[in-house]
């Protein structure tokens, strides 16, 4: 069987790699972070994400890790890598780790008796960079050619984060550049030995995969922000309700009930900047892509709409607390990169609301941006019980238990972005705002309360 390495053993590398492991395959994980590799080699999961030292356990002897970019190169057929690619000022992606790791892995290969290897990119890289730069460096270190002593794929993961072992099992699509058919065949037939369902096989010209890999998530970012501009209407307009018109807008086959919940911006280590870079791309191509400038400008605009009603209830009373449920961009990660919770926590900040935060995944997170100037609660209850003013920011489980005795203030607001908490187990100290929904605009008067 094909031995595989995994360049990169973070957020979407280890899960990767433990797939691959579990499937039957060989794999070798290298990593430039120390505790990374000793974790792999110990038999535990390097990063948190649900399902992961499952599936590690699964794989047992078969995945193992290590920082020699020559072992890996030796010990595999196939190299996967799955390194950072951050964001660069002007919202294309930088290739820095991509080259440090590639530059020792042709060396290696340069050196190798091997006749051919695979060398797969899964980091999201800027439509061209494979073709132009990757590939070159490649031939040039290696003193091999493309397509007789290396092929080049170029296969990026539509996963998200809390959910990506099951994404990577279970995926609608498998996306295949191919610098040959060669290639792109070899790749495909790890999927159709590692997937548990039969996705399609989108094999295609590099470019036009790295193409399609910026504007899938451009696309996606476009309806949340549709979505969300719904809510915002709905919210005025006694009757309106978001959840109704979005379930009937999803039933229809051209739109999908997928991302038309309505509710707080988008987040994460993906959405934001892959659209951003989409308008890069377009520009860098003599295109202004104004859908996808005016979808991050609505994404921003959710901060805004949320604060002004935080203030709005705020009512312009001293000493008020904002309890926030969820910080990370989404439930089951600790993840809190461009998360529509930490802008509100800035806002609320700069205007020297206190800030009372719940989520156990990502408080460390939280408390190495914040220090004290943020509590971080240990449970709901605590979280929330004293607060003026609560938002659920996030639609984790664990949020729809709360109920009337979760709150001992005499009034309290509940600004629930996602619609988790049903208003009729809150009693009447509570007033539930739901986003989406129309609400009485009459505010408790923290002040006197
Ligand atoms: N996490 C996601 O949800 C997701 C989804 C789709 C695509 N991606 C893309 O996948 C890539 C990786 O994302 P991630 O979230 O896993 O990042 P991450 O930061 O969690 O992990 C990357 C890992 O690569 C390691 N690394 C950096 N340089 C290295 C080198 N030269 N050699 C070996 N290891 C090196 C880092 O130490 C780190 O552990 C990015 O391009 C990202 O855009 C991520």
């Amino acid at each position: 069987m094909t031995g595989i390495s995994v360049i990169g053993l973070g957020k979407l590398g280890a899960c990767s790699a433990a797939c691959f492991a579990a499937k039957g395959y060989e794999v070798i994980g290298v990593d430039t972070k120390t505790d990374y590799v000793n974790a792999v080699n110990n038999g535990k999961a390097p990063v948190c994400e649900p399902r992961l030292q499952e599936i590690i356990d699964k794989a047992g002897n078969r995945l193992k890790a290590t920082h020699s970019y020559r072992d890996a190169m030796e010990k595999s057929d196939v190299t996967f890598l799955i390194v950072p690619t951050p964001s660069k000022e002007n919202g294309h992606f930088s290739n820095k780790y991509m080259f440090s790791a590639l530059e020792p892995l042709a060396e290696a290969l340069k050196n190798s008796s091997k006749a051919y290897h695979l060398f797969v990119i899964t980091s999201t890289v800027s439509p061209g960079s494979t073709d132009e730069l990757l590939i070159p460096l490649i031939e040039r270190l290696s003193g091999r050619k493309l397509n007789e002593g290396f092929g080049v794929c170029y296969n990026p993961e539509f996963i998200a984060l809390g959910s990506v072992i099951t994404h990577f099992l279970n995926p609608d699509m498998v996306l295949i550049g191919e610098s040959n058919e060669y290639a792109g065949r070899i790749l495909e037939d790890i999927y159709h030995k590692v997937c548990e369902n039969s996705p399609y096989m989108a094999r295609m010209s590099i470019v036009s995969a790295e193409i399609t890999k910026i504007s899938l998530n451009s696309y996606i970012t476009m309806k949340i922000s549709y979505a969300n501009t719904l809510a915002n209407i709905c919210e005025n307009i006694p009757g309106a309700d978001i959840d109704d018109i979005s379930g009937a807008l999803g039933a229809d086959r051209r739109i999908s009930p997928y991302y038309i919940r309505g509710g707080l911006g988008f987040g994460g280590p993906c959405f934001p900047r892959d659209n951003r870079a989409f308008t890069a791309f377009a520009a860098k191509n003599g295109v202004d892509a104004k859908l996808a400038k005016t979808t991050d400008e609505v994404n921003k605009f959710q901060v805004d709409h949320l604060i002004d009603l935080v203030m709005e209830n705020v009512n312009g009373a001293e000493d008020v607390s904002v309890s926030i449920l969820g910080a990370a961009y989404k439930p089951d990660t600790p993840v809190i990169e461009e998360s529509p919770a930490i802008a509100i926590i800035n806002e609320l900040l700069e205007k020297n609301i206190m800030v009372n935060v719940y989520d156990p995944l990502a408080a460390e997170n939280v408390r190495a941006i914040y220090g004290d100037k943020v509590y971080c609660s240990t449970s709901v209850r605590e979280c929330i019980e004293n607060s003026s003013i609560c938002i659920v920011a996030t639609h984790a489980d664990e949020f729809k238990a709360i109920d009337e005795s979760y709150f001992i203030n005499s009034h309290t607001t509940v600004i629930d972005c996602w619609r988790v908490l049903d208003p009729l187990r809150l009693g009447n100290k509570v007033k539930h705002i739901a986003i989406g929904k129309s609400f009485d605009r009459e505010c408790f008067s923290f002040t006197n309360g």
